[in-house]
């Protein structure tokens, strides 16, 4: 085939697959790929199409406004067309946007811009007449649109009269806006829980249950959705309303509607335009409601209508896509992954899918309740989502793809690695191997013990620990303190350099702080601060395993959870049998108290700190370190007997359990202040 051959065929191929795609999500509410992949295809076309303009059909689906027109509802014709919106994919497309402007704008016109959320929701255009809202239609086919004032009366954020507050300003006798109806996050995942307590399968696509809720013939079951809508735009009005962007933000937020105000930003110049949208991606999932994207616009409106309008879309704004964080694929296998705790988490085997940057070919399925109640099934079209550092997970089937082979998934019978029975506790989801000695879950621990976060024991990694148990010259954590090079030197890839490393950083390790062991076993809610309180207690290993769970929970601090947790570990013999080998190759099980002189003063003592965010100057571990040296203590979570709460940069939501019950809370410059002349006295 000649390079134009090739070109011609793809684009007949992306037309029939869109022509497909749009039928399915306009006329059956049932698509089977995702709004960004649709996107996608629909992009290839049009770089195709402005390329090869003699490759246009009349019925491209570029060349046609898409409708979502509910055949069943009233009708509204809009007074001016609800127009949609060109899309960039990175900065170049931005700069291309603004030069392609530029050629219809006087030489050297300056323009400054609006950045805006492009809400995942649908557009909902609201009429208010002296005020009142008097009707409210969606988009239909941009010149159409469906009647759906019951349904978005019930919408709680939409007013009903403007403006709200009784000083607000003046209003236009005819004013129409337009905003997008979604659900917040938040929303949405309380909507589920309740679905989940009725034994009701879930929603999967918060956009499409949006749109599902929006055209409901009885109001009553949209009141029961819990709907927000923002508004962005003014699209008509008699009477007088600022004449820019920015300006109709603000003066639309004044009435009493719900804008992004956190989000929205003006800027002078492109280039800070583009520095803004790119680095975004990051605050994406912080937001509380799903965007999937920005939108740049031209903030003057005179010079926006100017610019006019190619297709559908407005020349003045474009939308900039973030990668697409869903996509669909094929889910073909369930495995059960054994965790340390012997915990199965199912594992979904998908046919390998580009997700925000990445090839997908194994995803999280959480629990099998969870597959339960969302009805994924082997065989099946998945929705898959990655986003942030989160690991990428499905999200739920696309039934309306299904072909009628898929089959059920059942939890397993026994454990995939040991074959030993499965378990569950009443009241928790998940299933767990019973066996304390299957190999998955040995590996697993013993990985954990030598982590970083653990007893880090340099230069031994997931592949070093199982190789080490696979030779047999390890069976526990305890075995790995008598290795010798004699062991060593003839395994795959340990050179002399790296046994002799190995070796020193194995024998480091057998001096490690008791807490630090104790934290290294892996046991529930027992981590590095946990474990530090309960040697300030117990002061040795052999106290702590004797000790009964009132006596643990008696520690300010501590938690029941923890405590049965800690207690149950150490009623179990091989546990115990563990203990005693860690005796025998010389590991640390005590720990001196503290003595009176590692004190730089008492002006601390008594009171309790808790630490969250990052200090300005102050590592953690030497904030502690100094609170301590104090006289005070520093636990990990917040009571009402903790006496501060030390905050710095992204703190978590202890800080907000600080304000909800009155701790005083300071940052590292006010904890100074508490030690005061102390520290200072310390370097005279
Ligand atoms: S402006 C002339 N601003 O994105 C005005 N649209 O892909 C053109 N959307 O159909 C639209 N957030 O439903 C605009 N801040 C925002 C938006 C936004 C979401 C939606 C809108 C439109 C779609 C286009």
């Amino acid at each position: 085939m000649t390079e134009n051959q090739t070109i011609t065929a793809r684009a007949e191929q992306l037309r029939r697959e869109l022509h497909e795609h749009n039928y399915r999500y306009q006329v059956l509410s049932a698509p089977i790929i995702t709004d960004a992949e649709y996107d996608h295809l629909l992009h290839e076309l049009k770089t195709i199409e402005t390329d090869h303009p003699e490759l246009i059909t009349p019925d491209s689906p570029t060349q046609r406004v898409g409708s979502d027109l509910q055949s069943d509802m009233p009708k509204v014709q809009h007074i001016t067309p609800v127009l949609s919106l060109g899309n960039a994919f990175g900065a170049d497309d931005i700069r291309a946007w603004r030069e392609r402007i530029g050629r219809l704008l006087p030489e050297n016109y300056a323009l400054d811009y609006v950045v805006e959320p492009k809400f995942d929701g649908l557009t909902i255009v609201l009429t208010y007449e002296g005020g009142i809202l008097t009707l409210a239609a969606t988009r239909g086919s941009g010149e159409v649109g469906d009647d759906v004032t019951p349904n978005v009366r019930t919408i709680k954020t939409i007013p009903l009269r403007i403006p709200v507050a009784a000083g607000g300003p003046s209003v236009p006798a005819h004013l129409v806006v337009r905003g997008e109806v979604l659900f917040l996050k938040n929303d949405f995942a309380t909507l589920n829980q309740r679905m989940a307590a009725e034994d009701l399968p879930l929603f999967v696509n918060a956009r499409n249950t949006a749109s599902g809720a929006l055209k409901q013939k009885d109001p009553r079951i949209t009141a029961q959705r819990p709907l927000t809508a923002f508004v962005y735009d003014i699209m008509d009005a008699k009477g007088d309303v600022p004449l820019s962007q920015w300006g109709a933000l603000a003066y639309l937020r004044e009435l009493g509607f719900l804008t992004a105000t956190d989000t929205i930003q003006h800027f002078d110049d492109l280039e800070d335009v583009i520095t803004y949208v790119e680095g975004f991606v990051e605050r994406r999932d912080k937001l509380p409601y799903e965007i999937d994207g920005l939108v740049i616009k031209v903030n003057d409106h005179a010079t926006f209508a100017d610019l006019g309008v190619v297709g559908k879309d407005p020349r003045g704004a474009i939308a900039y896509k973030f990668p697409a964080e869903e996509a669909t694929t094929k889910l073909l296998d369930v495995i059960a992954n054994v965790g340390r705790t012997g915990v199965l988490t199912p594992t979904a085997v998908l046919d390998p899918v580009f997700v925000s940057g990445v090839t997908v070919k194994q995803a999280s399925l959480h629990n099998y309740d969870l597959i339960a109640q969302k009805d994924i099934r082997l065989g099946d079209m998945v929705i898959v989502k990655r986003s942030g550092e989160v690991i990428p997970y499905v999200i739920g089937p696309v039934i309306v793809a299904r072909t009628g082979n898929e089959q059920m998934i059942s939890p397993p019978e026994c454990c995939p690695v040991c074959e030993s029975p499965v378990d569950r506790d009443e009241g928790e989801v998940a299933y767990y191997c019973t066996n304390p000695a299957c190999p998955e879950r040995v590996a697993r621990n013993i990985e954990y013990f030598v982590s970083r976060g653990a007893m880090d024991i340099d230069g031994l990694g997931e592949r070093g620990v199982r190789l080490l148990l696979q030779e047999g010259l390890i069976h526990d954590e305890a075995d790995l303190f008598v290795l010798t090079a004699h062991d060593l030197l003839p395994l795959e890839g340990f050179a002399e350099k790296k046994v002799d490393n190995l070796l020193a950083s194995i024998h480091a390790a057998k001096d490690r702080p008791l807490a630090r062991l104790i934290s290294a076993l892996g046991i529930r809610g027992v981590g590095e601060t946990v474990a530090e309180l309960l040697v300030r207690h117990f002061h040795s290993m052999d106290a702590l395993a004797s000790a009964a769970a009132e006596q643990i929970e008696a520690i300010e601090g501590m938690g029941p959870h923890t405590a049965s947790a800690l207690t149950a570990w150490f009623a179990k013999s091989h546990n115990r049998a563990l203990i005693e080998k860690f005796r025998t190759v010389g590991l640390r099980l005590v720990e001196a108290p503290p003595q009176a002189d590692d004190r730089s003063s008492d002006v601390l003592a008594g009171k309790t700190f808790v630490l969250t965010g990052t200090l300005p100057t102050l590592k953690r571990n030497e904030a502690k370190a100094l609170i301590e040296q104090h006289g005070g203590k520093v636990t990990g979570s917040v009571s009402k007997k903790t006496s501060y709460v030390v905050t710095g940069a992204d703190p978590g939501s202890k800080l907000t359990k600080a304000q909800d019950l009155g701790v005083e809370i300071v940052d590292e410059e006010g904890l100074l202040a508490l030690i005061g002349d102390n520290t200072m006295g310390e370097n005279e």
